[in-house]
């Protein structure tokens, strides 16, 4: 690790305008650097401090953190809260009838709630879940299109102490399934479908589906939005119920469940580089202290923006940034159903100009497939609200970076490369924009509270220039509490041995500049990064090798143009190793496979085929090779040590 050398140099630098840094929460460099001694010199008393200011307590806490169980911190943890309470009820005072969401949808109709309206019909739907029996601590499934009711549902489970776990509604019926198992669900909440780029999703279909496998007896409950007028092939009357009778003659007032601080708000599974996915455990105090604050300070929010983020509600990003840190803060945002290209690529740049979105925040994947449709689009209308973009999910290339910044930004707008992890819970590195000069392609300083390090294998901290593992050296609030059911796991993977256990090892890594920049340079584990969605090789390479026709397979990442890293997929049939037509075949089978184990995001863009896998004499696959012949390099690599060196031209040769 301590090897690699970033071959990215880039020096431009974008100062904040003069006026924005005026108006900005955080303003200034001495401002960022007072928050930063102060955090140093006072950790705990500084968490305190934003946990007494930003979060409304039923009973407030005396202890700020708990580490005689470590890495099982605790936070704030005999505090008592509700984190609904504290995105809705607590604005009605002030903000009843602010928006707080305009949704559009797929096919352009908008519709808005205010905080009024969205805290009644929480309300409502909370009185429908506990009407099931559904009551705290017991976990549900939320596999819906992005829409009101998905914040609705979300919000409904914090209500009443239920912990959520949002499934992305393009993940397959077995990875629903293998959810439901994982996290023992008593309830799935969905829609009978959805609607995108103007066709329609079934979810309904997919949830029996799911139901289907096996092992789903936990479930006693599926509530169905009812998103269009088709009506699902198949309907348990002792155990579906629609959600407009399950709210039908519902209060439109419910007592909030009153929660520990420590009481888990939700889990979200992620990828991991071996086994099954991780059900990431946050938190309800600490998780919501951290999208709060990162909310007010990165997006220098203010009472009449108007936010747009643009990622679904089933990642971590859709969590934080949509259903909890906007409401929190009692900000007004647009939720958007549909796609980016759909009716076409005005569409964004359409919605922008609609709803005079002043804050902007999306994945450089989204960016990169709208620079390829052309500047044109964004051209042709008024982006004169904007005031701030941001970015999340993997770095953005220099190259998109300035395209954002000049075309969508009109140079006006400051750029938050934002870096963070489904485990972070909040926002961790990037530019407080009244604050930093950015650079593109940097996520730039961590936030004041944030002691991110970059380190060898030893634990030392490397010299700037020089990569190494980034890792976070003290325990904060929003951290991942543990993995669901896998403590061990958990200790494993996040806070290992080699460095005593101390530091929080994020598995990318990164490299500093001269001025203390953050570059991250990628994953360091066999996860890829495909359209932003951290996908684990292993989970796919299982998925192929569940299929009858598969012995043995490997998948490796290579460069994407739009999508940042795609799937290749070096596989090894039980039968003869097929060509021409057959192969061509064989290849759609697989895809089409790897769609409905794990969902359209794991799909192969190329699928190889040998009579075997290039191998160390001890049996282990030689990835290093793999990824060469991936991204059509020449293998300069000593294969001196493998089985069977003739099988690396068969590799090299696509499929069909
Ligand atoms: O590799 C980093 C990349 O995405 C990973 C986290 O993925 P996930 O848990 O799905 O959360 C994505 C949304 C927060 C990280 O380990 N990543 C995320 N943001 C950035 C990034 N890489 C570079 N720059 C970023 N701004």
């Amino acid at each position: 690790m301590p090897t690699i050398d970033s071959i990215l140099k880039e020096t431009r630098q974008f100062p904040p305008s003069e006026d924005f840094r005026q108006h900005a929460t955080i303003s200034g460099m001495n401002s960022y650097k007072g928050l930063c001694e102060q955090a140093d010199n006072q950790y705990l008393p500084y968490w305190e401090g934003l946990a007494r200011e930003l979060i409304t307590w039923k009973k407030p806490f005396t202890r700020v953190l708990d580490d005689s169980n470590a890495p099982f911190f605790k936070w704030f943890d005999d505090g008592v809260l509700n984190v609904s309470y504290n995105c809705l009820d607590r604005h009605l005072a002030k903000h009843a009838d602010k928006t707080a969401i305009i949704f559009e949808a797929d096919d352009g109709t908008v519709t808005r709630a205010s905080y009024a309206e969205l805290h009644r019909r929480v309300c409502q739907f909370a009185n429908g879940l506990r009407s099931l029996g559904i009551a705290k601590g017991q976990r549900v499934i939320i596999y819906m299109p992005m829409s009101i009711e998905a914040v609705i549902a979300m919000q409904a489970c914090a209500r009443i102490g239920a912990i959520h776990s949002v499934v992305f509604g393009g993940f397959s019926a077995k990875s629903v399934q293998e959810r439901i198992v994982d996290a023992g669900a008593v309830a799935v909440i969905t829609a009978n479908e959805g609607m995108r780029g103007g066709k329609a999703v079934p979810l309904k279909a997919v949830v029996d589906d799911a139901y289907g496998l096996g092992n789903c007896s936990s479930v006693k409950h599926t509530i169905v939005y009812q998103r269009t007028p088709s009506t699902p092939n198949q309907w348990q009357e002792d155990r579906d119920i629609w959600w407009h009778k399950l709210v039908e003659g519902q209060a439109d007032s419910c007592e909030p469940e009153w929660m520990g601080a420590e009481d888990p708000l939700f889990i979200l599974y992620t990828s991991g580089s071996t086994g099954k996915p991780k059900g990431i455990q946050h938190s309800s105090a600490g998780y919501l202290l951290g999208a709060m604050n990162s909310f007010r300070w990165v997006f220098d929010i203010k009472p009449n923006d108007v936010f747009w983020c643009t990622a679904d509600v089933g990642w971590i990003t859709g969590h934080s940034y949509v259903c909890y840190g906007p409401l929190s803060m009692a900000a007004t945002q647009v939720i958007f159903e549909g796609v980016p290209t759909y009716p076409d690529a005005h569409r964004f740049w359409q919605m922008i100009e609609r709803h005079k979105v002043s804050i902007f925040y999306t994945a450089p994947t989204a960016i990169r497939s709208l620079i390829k449709l052309g500047s044109d689009f964004p051209r042709q209308h008024d982006l004169s609200s904007l005031r701030l973009l941001g970015t999340v999910g993997e770095p953005i290339n220099p190259e998109a970076w300035i395209w954002y910044h000049e075309v969508v930004g009109k140079g006006r707008c400051p750029i938050v490369d934002t870096w963070w992890q489904t485990e972070t819970g909040s926002i961790m590195i990037a530019p407080l924009p009244g604050v930093v000069a950015t650079k593109p392609g940097s996520c730039t300083l961590p936030l004041p509270g944030v002691m991110a390090d970059i380190v060898d294998e030893s634990g030392e901290t490397v010299e700037p220039g020089k990569g190494g593992m980034l890792v976070i050296k003290k325990p904060f609030p929003s951290l991942v509490r543990t993995i669901w059911g896998d403590p061990e796991r958990f200790k494993k993977t996040y806070f290992p041995e080699e460095f005593k256990g101390q530091y929080y090892l994020a598995g990318d890594s990164a490299h500093r500049d001269e001025h203390g920049y953050f570059w991250i340079m990628g994953r360091i584990d066999d996860v890829l990064n495909v359209s932003g969605h951290r996908l684990g090789t292993m989970e796919i390479e299982s998925a192929l090798v569940a299929n009858s026709m598969v012995a043995e397979a490997a998948v490796v990442g290579r460069p994407h143009e739009i999508k940042g890293e795609a799937v290749v997929a070096f596989v090894v049939l039980k039968g003869p190793r097929p060509d021409g037509e057959e192969a061509r075949k064989t290849v759609e089978q697989l895809k089409s496979w790897v769609a409905q184990e794990i969902g359209k995001i794991a799909q192969p863009d190329d699928i190889r085929f040998g009579d075997n896998l290039p191998k160390t004499r001890s049996g282990k696959i030689m990835r290093r090779l793999l990824r060469a012949i991936a991204r059509g390099e020449e293998i300069t690599q000593d294969t001196s040590t493998l089985e069977n060196p003739a099988i690396l031209q068969q590799l090299q040769e696509p499929a069909a």
